[in-house]
């Protein structure tokens, strides 16, 4: 499902470089997301995973990355002292505290002391944090403008949109463009503010939005429940003058718990989980302390990552509840899942059948758990159709799984993958985050040592990674890679 906004001529000032380009040092004590072993942050670092692993143990899930990057921005609705606990401490986060720094907020990280994977591993299983508490400082009058710089490595950014359009009036953020995944485009966020009373143009790669006198309630009609769309909407109606209706919204777990924070700021939304929002403007938000709901895509990896590997793993700090229809996939496919509350333990003793999937919007399977659920298809018994219909870029990287010797054939949205006994070890590139954590995931189930590239990719979603993976037992190591020789004529 895509959409298009129209906007000007792309900017002149813009830069070379790819929305998740690696920031070194971002962190304050200059280590890098992945602790005391993974201490730096390089576009040519790779990850060497031995095949033949079975993961068993129990890995703990801090909170979502996708819900802790847009509380951030919501903390710009309140002036004063925000505290946002159980935040991943990956690189996404970090980039979007220098979005907000350079807004003139105050933020600073503080490390959590957690729970670790503990397992039969291989090796230690590292003790460095992987998640942080974030304050963020918000002055009375925050800036207005976020650069290309930032937001070219963190699309997400484009979420601090609604709120300083609702706080100051005017807003100029550069256009994130598309990614890696598909064209993502902005018309949903640019109609629903147009709704609300918002003046909105593109100009040399920025969207400009201004409403002098301020927002007003308005009922908006999502063409699609946009996740990024709702929550702007959201963002700028919790001050907007009047009551605002969102049909068609977005019910992902991070759209409630963004709503959660904000009625906990003093704003007024009903409905957040159901697709009918409706929102009270308030005439000023308070800071406050709220933590962050635990990650459903890495939990759900993991889930993936035990069945895939006939392991057994309990998966602990993410509810099941908002996995229900990829745990009922892995049923399926053979795999026994036990529940509790914000735990799950999944177990397979032989090889997957084969299942098929259709992603969704929420409470439809996730698309950013589609590399994995292309990953159990390739090695599973019998053919799977896999359909995504949410990104028209998600397949790309089935050519890397093709690498893998796994067999996939791609048409339009589908892709019908027949499963192989074992996958073959390859060097491979990592192309998204999603996509880098597949193809780590895929490598477990392959002959000899598989060697993912740009692994950035992965750090951008997925705190500790390679220490999570050796307490499950799997041999993994994090190199550079060797330069690469340059050709001249
Ligand atoms: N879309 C439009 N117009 C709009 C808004 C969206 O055409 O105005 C299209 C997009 O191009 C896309 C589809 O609608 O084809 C869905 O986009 P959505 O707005 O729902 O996604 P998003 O907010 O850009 C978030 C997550 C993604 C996740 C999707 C879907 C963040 C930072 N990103 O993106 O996560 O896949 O929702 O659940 O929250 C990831 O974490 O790796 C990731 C890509």
């Amino acid at each position: 499902m895509t959409h298009s906004v129209r906007m000007s001529a792309p900017t002149t000032s813009a830069r070379p470089g790819a929305v998740g380009e690696p920031v070194a040092g971002a962190w304050p004590d200059g280590a890098g997301p992945g602790g005391a072993d993974d201490s730096t942050i390089c576009d040519v670092d790779v990850i060497r995973v031995s095949g033949g692993a079975r993961l068993a143990g129990q890995v703990h899930v801090v909170g979502a990355k996708n819900s802790a990057l847009k509380l951030m921005a919501a903390a710009l609705l309140a002036p004063g002292q925000s505290v946002i606990t159980n935040v991943p401490r990956i690189t996404d986060i970090a980039i979007m505290g220098e979005v907000l720094r350079r807004l003139g907020c105050q933020v600073s990280f503080v490390d959590d002391a957690g729970p670790v994977t503990t397992g039969g591993g291989t090796g230690p299983a590292g003790d460095g944090a992987r998640s942080c508490s974030v304050t963020i400082d918000v002055p009375e009058a925050p800036g207005t403008e976020a650069d290309y710089d930032l937001v070219r490595r963190l699309r997400a950014s484009i979420c601090v949109l609604g709120p300083l359009l609702a706080r100051r009036g005017y807003v100029r953020v550069a256009h994130p463009g598309g990614d890696a995944i598909g064209s993502r485009g902005l018309d949903m966020h640019v109609a629903g503010l147009a709704r609300m009373g918002a003046d909105i143009s593109g100009e040399h790669g920025f969207v400009i939005a201004s409403a002098p006198r301020g927002l007003h309630g308005a009922t908006i009609w999502l063409d699609f429940p946009s996740v990024g769309a709702t929550e702007n909407l959201v963002m700028a109606a919790v001050l907007a003058s009047g009551m605002t209706e969102i049909d068609n919204a977005a019910r992902e777990p991070e759209i409630v718990d963004i709503c959660t924070m904000l009625n906990r700021m003093g704003a007024r939304i009903e409905g957040a989980g159901t697709s009918t929002l409706r929102i009270e403007g308030v005439p000023e938000l308070r800071p406050v302390r709220h933590a962050t709901v635990g990650d459903r895509i890495v939990a759900g990896t993991w889930a993936f990552a035990a069945a895939m590997t006939r392991g057994d793993v309990t998966v602990t700090g993410a509810s099941p509840a908002f996995l229900e229809i990829a745990l009922d996939k892995l049923v399926s496919a053979g795999c026994l899942v036990e529940t509790r509350v914000d735990a799950f333990r999944v177990q397979l003793d032989r090889r997957p059948s084969a299942v098929d999937v259709v992603t969704l919007p929420f409470p439809g399977f996730a698309t950013d758990l589609l590399p994995m659920a292309i990953g159990l298809a390739s090695v599973s018994e019998g053919a799977s159709l896999v359909t995504e219909n949410i990104f028209d870029g998600r397949f790309m990287f089935v050519n890397e799984m093709a690498r893998l010797g796994a067999d996939i054939k791609t048409d339009g949205h589908h892709a019908v993958v027949r499963g192989r006994e074992r996958l073959s070890s390859a060097p491979v590139r990592a192309t998204d985050i999603r996509a880098g954590a597949g193809l780590v995931i895929a490598g477990l189930c392959a002959d000899g040592v598989t060697e993912v590239s740009h692994v950035h990719h992965v750090d951008r979603g997925y705190p500790d990674f390679i220490s999570d993976l050796r307490g499950l037992g799997v041999e993994v190591e994090r190199a550079t890679a060797p330069e690469e020789p340059a050709f001249t004529l």
